[in-house]
């Protein structure tokens, strides 16, 4: 079974995630790779590690860059540290100013407020270079890469985090509005009302775009091994309760080859796994990709791995169901 519907038009955003070293990275790029071939395509890393740099063997980095020997892929790494100090940088004065007139903060204090983090700030804003990016509409296809489950959990539950801050802020400067209505009459807006909120129009976006499912689908990718597999029960539990679509999985490093007694054994120690894994995720459709006998590194080993993904790959054997 390939991957099916991602070249629906109304497909904007396919999120790849999973446990660590279970192949995300490397499905990812693959999938970027394969949906260039029909629509313009940009491959995004959310991952602090920036591994699309490794996978593609091109320096990337936090920029559009056209992939070499690819025709119709861009990609880019965001950095979530960086797009939050940006946005300090950016909004400094707003910030001090929320803090100095909300609270009863000291010089000091206001200084160290401003060198903690926001609750979900830094994902909310690595989130918010994808919708700028999606919403520029320069690409028809954006694939996401993300870090290990935690990580990529924390980018998607950012916006609720975000917002519980947002209304914390505002109901703060609802005492400061009332003081000065109360003395001057009249209260108007200034810009740190204004950030908190396009900060909640940004929230807002995020949460949009993530709950429609025409527009935006998260694949898991798993390993058949017990702990890959508990740990994408949690994390479809969360993909459920954020509202995140999710009609497929990818089962990475699935052992098909009966040459020797090893990979015998690997087989058959990888059959209950497979069992349980279509078990457990009744609802899915599992696309089964192969253990290859090299590390997939390079555009062309990218293009085999893309080939098995949109079934294409015809020497395989695909017994495996
Ligand atoms: N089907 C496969 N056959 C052989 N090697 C594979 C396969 N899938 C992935 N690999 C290799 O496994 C390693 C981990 O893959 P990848 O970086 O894609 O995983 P990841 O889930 O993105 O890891 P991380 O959690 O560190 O981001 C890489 O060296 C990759 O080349
Ligand atoms: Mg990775």
């Amino acid at each position: 079974m390939p991957l099916t519907g991602l070249e629906c038009k109304d497909l904007k955003m396919v999120i790849f995630g999973g446990k660590g070293g279970v192949g995300k990275t490397s499905c990812a790029v693959a999938c970027a790779i394969g949906l260039a071939r029909k629509f313009k395509t940009l491959v995004i890393s959310t991952d602090p590690a920036h591994s699309i740099s490794d996978s593609l063997e091109q320096e990337i980095g936090f920029r559009l860059q056209p992939v070499r020997n690819v025709a119709n892929l861009t990609a880019i790494e965001i950095s979530a540290d960086k797009a939050f100090q940006d946005f300090k940088k950016e909004h400094e004065a707003e910030l001090i100013k929320l803090f100095d007139t909300s609270t009863n903060f000291d010089d000091e204090d206001i200084q160290q407020m401003m060198s903690l983090s926001i609750p979900g700030i830094d994902e909310v804003m690595s989130f918010k270079t994808i919708i700028d990016l999606i919403e520029e509409n320069n690409y028809e296809k954006y694939v996401v890469d993300t870090a290990p489950t935690g990580h990529a959990l924390r980018l998607l539950s950012s916006p609720v985090l975000l917002d519980e801050w947002i209304k914390m802020a505002a109901k703060m400067r609802w005492k400061y509005r009332y003081m000065i209505e109360s003395f001057s009459g009249e209260y108007k807006d200034d810009e740190a009302d204004v950030m908190l909120l396009n900060l909640k129009k940004t929230v807002k976006r995020i949460a949009v775009l993530l709950g429609n499912s025409e527009k935006c689908e998260f694949i898991p990718v798993c390993i058949p091994e017990d702990m890959a597999i508990m740990e994408t029960q949690r994390l479809l539990k969360e993909l459920r309760n954020f509202r995140i679509s999710s009609h497929q999985l990818i089962l990475n490093n699935v052992m098909e080859s009966d040459e020797s007694g090893f990979c015998r054994q690997r087989k058959a120690a990888q059959r209950k796994y497979i069992d349980k894994v279509h078990e457990l995720f009744n609802e899915l459709q599992v696309v089964i990709v192969p253990l290859f006998p090299d590390e997939i590194k390079g555009v062309t080993a990218l293009k085999t791995l893309m080939q098995v993904l949109f079934d294409e790959h015809k020497e395989l054997n695909r017994e495996v169901k």
